[in-house]
């Protein structure tokens, strides 16, 4: 098998044939069976369990997503733009390509679960009997990781009540006089209905890297704090400084914010050191008006490793992104495929079981972006457009959060 130059066609077939041996392909299927559900959907008996399940954690009273699916009265205003919604798989958001890799957070309803609803909705959305309702889903009100050994928190921030609110990055300082091994971090925010996601960097006042190279946890609506596998912690070096991205969203009443990220300790160095590494290309330029410009990047692992998450990461113009590994041996596989990139989603995707990624490995990412005025979020398409902080700009970077297998916590970071 040539290892350079196969052609996008030739890696396709690839990746959906060793998508099967690592990770068996799950899908949805609706299959005739399945299309022939009861009639007489009710949201008591069939709706609600898949409410609960997949929407609840955003769509509850003092969360983001702007209406609550805890109650027949309140969710059935919406039956409508549920059923639009979850027909073309924009909610749950999730924007990973089914057919590559198999993911721990995946949030992605079955076929025969969009089925059900659309079948309630056509159905006239109906209540059905209380009694069949479920028990209501319990979620912590206090930290998912526990309590945390350590807080940092940003000072407080006015959100007003409408307009768009440029990111802000706000420096912490973490004050340690020692590296310290973190287990879990989480991120909250008093405001929660108001922030759409935070992203934490390291900040190593001795390293000349950029600090958006060194990303400590994120969060977006939903998302789970992060708890790394046993034996494998990050470090946050002696006087490194916490920096806060925050992208708040005003929604229709001012009110002020403090976010706080919770960390927590390993007692002793762990076995496993976790670093997150970006795979990213600075000197594309995107033509104005371009609606599918390709921006490639790549790096070649240099030992052993195991990939622990991937994270793609562009601006507005962002339209696809893939992450391809090829091994030392020629063979291909594609690790991630999102093919309708959202800025407004900054997903982590993390494996159900760590990757392995033998020295020698190459990792293509391929984005495209759209310049065009067809993409309804183009700040400008009559500019052309290249790498930079600010929104209107762009970046391309995929993220690789991994450990090197060599149990290298005494090993020095690059
Ligand atoms: C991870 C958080 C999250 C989950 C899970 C989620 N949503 Fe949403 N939803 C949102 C947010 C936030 C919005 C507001 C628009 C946006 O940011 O995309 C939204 C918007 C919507 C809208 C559009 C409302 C409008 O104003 O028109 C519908 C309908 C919807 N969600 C239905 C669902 C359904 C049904 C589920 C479960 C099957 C679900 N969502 C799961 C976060 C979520």
């Amino acid at each position: 098998m040539k290892k350079a130059m196969i052609t996008a066609a030739v890696i396709l077939s690839l990746g959906a044939i060793f998508s099967f041996a690592p990770f068996p392909t799950v899908r949805g299927g609706s299959s005739e069976v399945e299309k022939s559900a009861p009639v007489n959907i009710t949201f008591s008996k069939e709706v609600a369990p898949i409410f609960y399940k997949s929407c609840a954690e955003c769509h509850r009273p003092g969360e983001v997503a702007p209406f609550s699916v805890m109650s027949y009265k309140e969710v059935r205003p919406w039956a409508k733009a549920i059923r639009e919604k979850v027909v073309s798989r924009e909610m749950p958001p999730w924007h990973a390509d089914p057919n590559h890799g198999q993911w721990l957070n995946e949030r992605r309803l079955s076929q025969k679960e969009i089925d059900t609803i659309v079948a309630w909705v056509d159905g006239g959305g109906k209540e059905g009997d209380p009694k069949d309702l479920p028990p209501a889903p319990k979620f912590t009100d206090g930290w998912g990781i526990g309590q945390p050994d350590e807080t940092f928190s940003i000072p407080e921030q006015q959100v007003p009540a409408d307009g768009v609110v440029k990111y802000l990055y706000l420096r912490v300082p973490t004050n340690f006089q020692e590296d310290r091994w973190i287990t879990a971090a989480e991120i909250r925010s008093s405001a929660r209905s108001a922030v759409h996601h935070v992203i934490v960097f390291i900040q190593d006042p001795k390293s000349s890297a950029r600090v958006d190279n060194n990303l400590l946890v994120g969060t977006a609506p939903g998302e789970q704090p992060a708890i790394y596998r046993p034996g494998t912690a990050r470090k946050i070096p002696a006087g490194a400084i916490l920096v806060f991205q925050m992208h708040y969203t005003p929604n229709g009443a001012a009110t002020k914010d403090i976010t706080t990220v919770g960390l927590k300790y390993a007692k002793e160095p762990p076995q496993h050191q976790l670093f997150t590494r970006p795979v990213l290309n600075t000197t594309f330029v995107i033509p104005a008006g371009a609606s599918s410009h390709e921006v490639k990047s790549t790096f070649t692992f240099k030992e052993d490793v195991h990939l622990a998450s991937l994270m793609p990461h562009m601006h507005l113009r962002g339209k696809d992104f893939e992450i391809k590994a090829t091994y030392p041996d020629g063979t291909a596989i594609v690790l991630l495929n999102v093919p309708k990139y959202d800025f407004n989603w900054q997903t982590y995707y993390v494996p159900k079981e760590p990757i392995a990624i033998p020295k020698g490995t190459k990792i293509d990412c391929v984005a495209h972006f759209d310049n065009s005025l067809n993409n309804k979020f183009n700040p400008d398409p009559n500019t052309d457009v290249k790498w930079g902080e600010q929104t209107w700009e762009e970046m391309m970077i995929g993220w690789l959060s991994y450990y090197p297998d060599s149990g290298a916590a005494a090993k020095a970071a690059e």
